[in-house]
């Protein structure tokens, strides 16, 4: 084995990156912060929120972020914590932009799912659930808040797999919930680690333990709970799965913990475990086959791209996610689209706001490279064999409107700007096949990226543009094309668009008149992801 070789098997064993799942508010934020706090990325928790917000606009975009108290920008988060390197990929926490965490978990090797314990599966945890789902994604669930009112936890682990089709596997079980949270049952130790109430756990807590039979256990925990506790330990040594790791890694169970990231309660056991049990860096299939994390030639993805950070630079940086061999700094790679040879001479840690050099990347690390419009997303760029990564997949809009532009003078800013943010990903674009309408349809998941789109627009390109809304809330793409759509004729309560690349999609007003049109022609078959282009 070669010297490199032995350098990128290291290197990949050593790597766990990940992505957050979750709905607003069930501590998405929070849960970062304490993982970045135990992975001594940060000292103190809060650091992240204040430091944001004692920092100056640093773009005009962020204005826009700042006026609405909203997270539109995602990054990359890194820590070290016991030898391992931790990639979180950090995702928008708004739901109009989750198509950003879409693609996100399409350079993620794990997921996290947070629950709140009181609320249970939510609409936006299930729909990002299924995008890992799509992609096999081993999934870990941290059950949130347990100092709160919480429903009961078997009832959760129910309603996973029962809505899920996910088994839960639970690694930890809590005992009592609430203003009687005690604490939680480790499984894999048989220990009981007590909750000490804090704050909001600006350090690491401290943390009691003791073993599940001590019967000093009962000076901490009033004997009713102890006792239902332990008929629900039972249930679950009885009733519950075998653990299986491959079964993880196959994305059909899903190891549960139970926690308060607000005080810290639980965050060390599951970071733990999650760096035991996680998927390392993975083969990744191309057009020339699996190509494994350890192969020698650097190859990597673009995944997002994202447009003026810093206003004093109006840049671009592309998100690429290292899939093969090692990144070093100013190497010459080959875009693959492009066919052109490209030197990365600045490539960028991202940590939160602030950017750092980076001189080296292994395959599961993600950089940050200047973007002067030669990336799109879904990109590859590589050494050697020239190799194209599956792409992106593009999802189905549930807004749309037509953007109009007043100022006919403005016509090639406006053209511009459209294109840029099309390409960027910062909206779907389709257009009218009756040639006369010219105004491009936007399709996004949220009103808040229309606001975004209209904001750019007059801010970067220096172009006011109108919304007009259209009555559809479903897009689905048209498997075999055009030449299919002939075949089955005219298509009642339809509107038949093209997409960015010109591929037939049908809109609809809504999921019944889809089914409608479904079950009146079998034969034609629609998806609701594009085809990869
Ligand atoms: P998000 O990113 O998923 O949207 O959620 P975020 O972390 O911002 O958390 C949403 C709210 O839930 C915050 O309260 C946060 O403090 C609270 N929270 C998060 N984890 C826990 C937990 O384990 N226990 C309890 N009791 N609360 C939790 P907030 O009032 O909106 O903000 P703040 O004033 O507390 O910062």
């Amino acid at each position: 084995m070669s010297q490199l070789q032995q350098e990128l098997e290291q290197a990949v064993n050593l790597r766990r990156t990940f992505a957050i799942i979750s709905h607003p508010d069930a501590g998405k934020t929070t849960l970062t912060e304490k993982l970045l706090l135990y992975g001594g990325a940060i000292h103190l928790a809060g650091a992240v929120k204040a430091r944001a917000s004692q920092r100056h606009v640093t773009s005009d975009w962020m204005e826009l972020e700042q006026q609405r108290g909203i997270s539109i920008t995602s990054t990359v988060l890194q820590f070290n914590y016991q030898g391992c390197c931790v990639n979180l990929l950090d995702t928008p926490g708004h739901k109009d932009f989750s198509e950003d965490t879409y693609r996100t978990l399409a350079a993620a090797d794990n997921a996290v799912m947070l629950v709140d314990a009181a609320k249970g599966l939510e609409t936006q945890t299930r729909k990002l659930f299924e995008v890992c789902r799509m992609r096999s994604l081993p999934i870990f669930t941290f059950i949130n808040k347990l100092d709160r009112p919480a429903r009961e936890p078997l009832e959760l682990l129910d309603e996973i797999e029962k809505e899920l089709g996910l088994i839960p596997y639970v690694m930890n079980y809590p005992i009592g919930t609430g203003d009687r949270f005690k604490g939680v049952y480790d499984r894999a130790s048989k220990t009981i680690h007590l909750f000490k109430r804090s704050g909001h756990g600006q350090r690491e807590a401290e943390v009691q333990i003791l073993p599940a039979d001590d019967p000093q256990i009962l000076d901490y925990i009033d004997q009713d709970l102890y006792e239902k506790f332990l008929e629900e330990l039972e249930v679950l040594d009885t009733l519950g799965p075998e653990w299986d790791e491959q079964a993880l890694h196959r994305g059909e169970i899903t190891p549960i913990f139970f926690g308060s990231a607000m005080t810290n309660f639980g965050v060390e056991l599951f970071l733990k475990s999650f760096l035991e049990h996680a998927l390392k860096p993975g083969v990744h299939d191309s057009s020339i086959g699996e190509v494994s994390p350890v192969d020698e030639e650097f190859s990597a993805f673009v995944f997002k791209l994202q447009a003026n950070m810093d206003p004093k630079h109006r840049d671009r940086i592309a998100f690429v996610r290292v899939c093969s061999g090692k990144f070093e700094k100013d190497m010459a790679v080959t875009h693959v689209r492009s066919g052109k040879s490209i030197r990365l001479s600045h490539a960028q840690k991202l940590f939160g706001q602030d950017r750092e050099a980076i001189d080296i990347a292994y395959a599961g690390d993600v950089i940050g490279l200047n973007n002067p419009g030669m990336f799109a997303i879904g990109d590859t760029i590589c050494i050697g064999k020239k190799r194209q990564y599956a792409g992106i997949p593009c999802f189905s809009p549930e807004i749309f409107a037509y953007l109009r532009n007043p100022n006919p003078s403005k016509f090639k800013q406006f053209r511009k700007g459209v294109a840029e943010l099309q390409e960027e990903g910062a909206i779907q674009i389709m257009y009218s096949v009756d040639e006369a309408k010219r105004d491009p349809i936007l399709g996004a998941v949220g009103q808040l990226q229309f606001e975004v789109v209209q904001f750019r627009l007059q801010n970067e390109y220096g172009v006011e543009s109108q919304l007009e809304s259209l009555a559809f809330s479903v897009a689905r793409w048209v498997e075999d094309g055009w030449e299919a759509l002939d075949e089955v004729g005219r298509l009642f309560n339809t509107l038949v668009v093209k997409d960015s690349l010109g591929r037939p999609v049908l809109l609809f007003k809504n999921t019944w008149n889809l089914s409608q049109i479904e079950s009146d022609h079998p034969k034609l078959r629609l998806k609701a992801i594009a085809p990869i282009a």
